[in-house]
């Protein structure tokens, strides 16, 4: 933590005493007040429910300014790294190690991740106790927390060792557990990762490849996967990867905490995002239902929601949706899908909404689940499966924010506190007497 030039001098007007209270900056954002004396000296909690002006702990990972819609990992723009930063696994070197690759560097960690992409044998009976029709997401919370059970050698949370091998397992290993997962939903067999393919052309393998015919590698797609995997990789203390922490501060297994982290993704007001706008785009249809759906997005009694649009951050662009959207584009073209009708409708949606007052006035966006379900669906990808993609690329950015807690001495068991507002201490009344 860097030291306080300044202070905060907090006054209350029941007669508490007043309290000083120190004031830290980070290299770039907001300043934070340190509150941590505040119960000792006051007897009072502070009250901010979704966290919306907690910084709950210290990072050198990823920054987002959300009014200019800049997102940073290490200090690096989102967009240069999807541009010019080279592959995925390059971004995962940066996010896990604080700096990017030199050649030598790269190969040997490209090396080390490839060498661990096959699961234990015994995972496929895993599999087998789950329904054919489980959601992809309910799989994934199961498997990746079963790793736990088959790698006790990685297991040792104070071991950096251990650290590093967890980390190297779980960014290897998750690309073969979505693809299993989809597998056994369609009935196919598992097919094996296949090392002498990249990161994400491996994922496309195991995905469409049989053992009857093997799957033509489009350097196309494997590129727009592999940008979709540098945007997801992390995003700063998000639900899912404040669940990690939380998960990992009592100390639990790192293939624990990434399951929670799962779960966490999940929801469809996370993760769940890019599945919901996918789905939103096909209920709406055609351009000509635009008009009907915006008046029932803008009637809060209708409980409808622009799905891809909005954020916690930013209230800008998200720079990550300008991307997707010219990925997008590059893939339906590859494909001959550019008159693609769910294509068209989201440009048009999107342009109605961007002049439209209500989310003018909001601040509302497009955020980068709005065009990702378009080109995972031209990818192949089906549409149960878009969140597990989203949990695939975000493993590195999980287990980054994981090691970066485990190591910080500043590190506390996560316990926030509560307003409690229900019944005072009373007495039990015998069933016959109440
Ligand atoms: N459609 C319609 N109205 C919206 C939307 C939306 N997508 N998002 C926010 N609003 C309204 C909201 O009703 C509120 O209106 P009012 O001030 O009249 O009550 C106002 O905008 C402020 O919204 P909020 O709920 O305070 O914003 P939040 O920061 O709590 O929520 C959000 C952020 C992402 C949960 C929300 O924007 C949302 O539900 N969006 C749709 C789901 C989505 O696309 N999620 C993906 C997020 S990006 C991927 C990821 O990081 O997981």
């Amino acid at each position: 933590m860097t030291n306080s030039e300044t202070k905060a001098t907090l006054s209350f007007s029941d007669g508490s005493p007043s309290l000083e209270m120190p004031i830290y900056k980070g290299s770039i954002g907001p300043d934070v007040i340190d509150i941590r004396k505040l119960y000792g000296a006051t007897g009072k909690f502070t009250y901010d429910p979704g966290f919306m002006s907690t910084a709950a702990c210290n990072s050198s990972i990823t920054y987002i300014d959300g009014d200019k819609g800049e997102l940073l990992y290490r200090g690096y723009p989102i967009e240069q790294l999807a541009v010019n930063g080279g592959d995925f696994l390059e971004t995962c070197y940066l996010l896990l190690n604080g700096e990017l690759p030199n050649a030598a560097q790269k190969e040997e960690f490209v090396s080390t991740v490839t060498k661990h992409t096959m699961v234990h044998e015994q995972m496929q009976f895993f599999f087998r106790g789950f329904r054919r029709d489980a959601h992809p997401m309910s799989v994934l919370v199961g498997t990746v927390g079963a790793l736990s059970s088959f790698y006790h050698d990685s297991l040792d949370i104070n071991d950096p060792h251990h650290r590093e091998v967890s980390a190297i397992r779980l960014i290897a290993k998750m690309p073969t557990l979505v693809a299993m997962a989809y597998k056994y939903s369609i009935g196919q067999p598992f097919v094996y990762p296949r090392n002498d393919l990249s990161y994400s052309a491996n994922f496309m393998h195991m995905m469409f490849s049989t053992p009857c015919e093997e799957y033509k590698v489009n350097e196309v797609l494997v590129r727009a996967l592999d940008r979709i995997l540098i945007l997801h990789a992390d995003h700063e203390q998000n639900a899912s990867t404040s669940t990690v922490r939380l998960a990992g501060s009592s100390g639990a297994n790192p293939f624990a905490c990434i399951a929670a982290g799962i779960a966490c993704l999940w929801g469809p007001a996370h993760g769940g995002a890019n599945e919901a706008a996918l789905s939103m785009l096909e209920e709406i249809g055609s351009v000509d239902n635009i008009t009907h759906f915006i008046s029932q997005v803008k009637d809060k009694n209708s409980g409808v929601k622009l799905m891809g649009f909005g954020h916690r951050v930013y209230k800008n662009y998200d720079p990550r949706a300008k991307l997707m959207r010219e990925t997008c584009y590059e893939v339906l073209q590859e494909l001959g899908l550019q008159d693609d009708p769910l294509f068209k409708l989201a440009m048009a949606l999107e342009k109605i909404a961007l002049e439209d007052e209500y989310f003018v006035s909001r601040k509302l966006y497009p955020n980068v689940d709005f065009y990702s379900g378009i080109v995972q669906r031209a990818l192949g990808i089906p549409t149960a499966l878009f969140t597990g993609i989203f949990a695939l690329a975000r493993t590195v950015g999980w287990i980054a924010q994981w090691k970066e807690m485990i190591s910080d001495p500043e590190q506390k068991i996560g316990r926030p506190r509560q307003l409690f507002v229900g019944a005072a201490k009373r007495d039990v009344v015998a069933i016959d007497k109440r």
